[in-house]
Parts: structure tokens; sequence; C-alpha cells
């Protein structure tokens, strides 16, 4: 049976650096809760009108290309990573083909945020395990500046995320020593509201009915999106930190456990880990709990901040570039948010 490698590896982040300090300017916060509630000391943000979800995705997707020394005319398939597409729909999957100039190829959109790209992976390595495609392009991208609350009411949450795009081409191999060794992904929608961007969609208030996200009647309205929604800034996502946080650090350690074990590997044979890059603390208490030493875990949300799909990809590839990640090192890939989702993939370099 063919199996997976990553041949080509790339990341776009945009030009311009937003300091803690500048978030200063429109909401009350600063510097010292950022760092010290999550470790972020800078993000990057998307030109507003030059530069989409998808453009940052091309970019990405040019080196990963390049680096697997192959054309965009090979790609065989793409699997596209967001939960701030361009449009609502269609998908970021089929701009990203378009403007690559790609093949009549399928596109595949995940929406499985935080998780998005390690789901994205994991649908990938399936075709190519089953011999269908040899070449496919899976990106995780997002432009998150352009839909988040900058007032002080939206600060737990805007100031967490950032824009960017790290794309990888899996390609089909049949060397035995390298590649996805396994994938693992998990649900639970019980807490689906904690971490979720309510509108626009079709809820019509189903959900608050039994107790979920609640909106009152001038709130909502059996339209899309009303004029109530965004007057009362429904039409940002909505988060509840420290619910998230406590469900993170158990299901992290869970769900990289589970792909050691599959493998009969133990923790201290990761050679790096990358974890989505969702807070700094989570990260060190997943650290902590599988005694891994730094030299183990790879983190740069100091830098990027939370990029939600990009994180995965964009922290691998930086791992990568810095020769932290070389030929038959175990790597093991982790990630958990909204949904809730998480997912692992453990593969030899
Ligand atoms: O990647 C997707 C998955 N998401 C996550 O994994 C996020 C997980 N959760 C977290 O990372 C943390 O919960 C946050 C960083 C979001 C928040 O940190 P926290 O230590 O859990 O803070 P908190 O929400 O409990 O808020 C503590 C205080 C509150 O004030 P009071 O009620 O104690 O007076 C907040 O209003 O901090 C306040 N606060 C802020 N203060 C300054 C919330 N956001 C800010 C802010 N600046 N940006």
């Amino acid at each position: 049976m063919p199996k997976s490698i990553i041949a080509g590896i790339g990341m776009y982040v945009p030009e311009n650096i937003v300091t803690n300090n500048d978030l200063t300017k429109y909401m009350d916060t600063s510097d010292e809760w950022i760092q010290e509630r999550t470790g972020i000391k800078e993000r990057r943000y998307a030109h507003r009108t030059n530069e989409t979800t998808t453009t940052m995705a091309v970019e990405a997707s040019k080196i990963a290309i390049e680096r697997a020394g192959i054309t965009a005319q090979d790609v065989d398939f793409i699997v596209f990573a967001t939960l701030s597409p361009d449009y609502y729909f269609p998908g970021c999957g089929v701009l990203l083909q378009r403007a690559m100039k790609m093949k009549e190829i399928g596109a595949l959109d995940v929406r499985n945020q935080c998780s998005g790209f390690v789901y994205a992976l994991s649908v990938a390595d399936q075709f190519i395990k089953t011999g269908m495609y040899k070449n496919i392009l899976v990106v995780g991208a997002e432009k998150h500046s352009f839909g988040l609350d900058f007032s002080t009411r939206g600060r737990n949450v805007s100031v967490i995320f950032g824009d960017g795009a790290g794309a990888v081409v899996l390609q089909s191999t049949e060397d035995n020593n390298r590649g996805i060794l396994s994938t693992h992904l998990h649900s639970d929608g019980e807490s689906a509201e904690i971490l979720a961007m309510y509108n626009p969609g079709t809820h019509a208030n189903y959900w608050a009915n039994k107790n979920y996200a609640t909106f009152n009647d001038a709130e909502i309205s059996d339209m899309f999106m009303s004029h109530a929604m965004i007057d009362n800034a429904q039409n940002f996502p909505f988060m509840d930190g420290p619910h998230v946080f406590k469900k993170a650090i158990v299901k992290f350690p869970e769900v990289i456990k589970e792909a050691l074990e599959k493998n009969n590997f133990s923790s201290k044979d990761i050679s790096v880990l990358i974890p989505h890059q969702a807070n700094l603390r989570i990260a060190q208490f997943v650290q902590q709990k599988l005694e891994l030493k730094d030299e183990q875990v790879y983190n740069n949300i100091q830098h990027y901040g939370n990029t939600t799909a990009a994180s995965v990809p964009i922290a691998l590839c930086e791992a990568w570039e810095k020769g932290k990640i070389k030929q038959g090192d175990l790597v093991c890939l982790a990630a958990f948010g909204s949904g809730f989702t998480w997912a692992s993939a453990l593969l030899k370099w």
C-alpha cells in the first residue's frame, strides 16, 4: 500500500506586524496581560483589500509545490482548511485552483477550525493510501483580522488571532520507512457553542431554544443575518476561553498518546511535537504532562498569534526551515479547537 510523505512545505505570513501595544489603541488591554495569558508578543494582519485567505494560501502553496519538485499542473487534488473563507460559499479550494491555473481537479474545503489542517492531512492521506491520487495540496489559511471585534467587548478573542497560511504537498511513496504512520480524529459537539461564530447561519434560534446560544426576539429574525445581529455584534466569534482551555489541556495529551501508542512509541521518541498554536500556556502544559524536553516542542505563537487552521503548517514549515526537523525524525502534529474537534498525526519525516 502506498504511504504519504510531505514532499514540500511552504508558509506565508503578511508583512504587517501588529504588536500587543498596537492593539491598546483600539481596546482596553495591555502587552503584559496578553503575554502573561497567551505568550503572544505580536501577530500579522493581512492587507485589508489586497490579500485574502486564498491569496495567502497561493503564496504558501507556490513554495510547497516548488520544494516538492513538481508544478501546479501535477497537483491531483486540493484539501483546503479554513474558518475564514473569502466567500461563505464557494469554498477557498476552488479559488485556489483558479488562482494557480490548475487542471480541473477536485477541491475540498474542510471546516474543522483549529484542527482543520490535521483533519485535512488525514483526508488527503486516505486518498494517497488507496492509490487514488499521487500529489495532494493540503492547505491551512486564515484571514482572521477581517472578522474580529476590535472593541474592548471582543478583546478576549481578538488579541489571540493572527493571519497567515501554510501548505504541504502530500505525495505518494512506496518507501516504507517514511511518511504518515497514522492520524487520529475526534469530536464532541456537546460544547459546540462555547467557541463559535453563530452568524450568518440557518439556526434561526433553534439551538437557543435548547438553551445553547441565546438571542432575544429583537436580535433574531428568520433572516440569514439581520440588522439587529450586526448591531449587537453577533457577527463576531464567541469564545468562553477558560472552558476551552480546560478541555484543551486534557484532549491534547490524550490524542498525542493515542498516536504514540498506536505505533508503539512513547513520548521520549518524539523528535518534534508541533502543537496547534492556541496559547503558549496550553503548549507548555502539554509539554509538562508528556515530560517532553524544550527541544522536542516547537512553538511560534509569540510571533504569529493563533492562526487556527494555518498554525500547524506554519509552525511545521518554520521548524523545518530552521533545521529542527530532519529526515528520519518522528514528528507529531496535534490540534484542538472549536467543535470541539481534536486530532493528531504521527509521521516519519
Ligand atoms: O485555538 C482555538 C482554541 N482556543 C483556545 O485554545 C483558547 C483557550 N483559552 C485561552 O487561551 C484563555 O482562556 C484566554 C487567553 C482566552 C483568556 O485567558 P484567561 O486567563 O482564561 O482569562 P479569563 O478569560 O478568565 O479573563 C480574566 C480577566 C477577565 O476580567 P475579570 O472578569 O477578571 O475582571 C477578562 O475580562 O481578564 C479580562 N480580559 C482581558 N484583560 C485584558 C479578557 N481579555 C482581556 C484582554 N486584555 N485582552
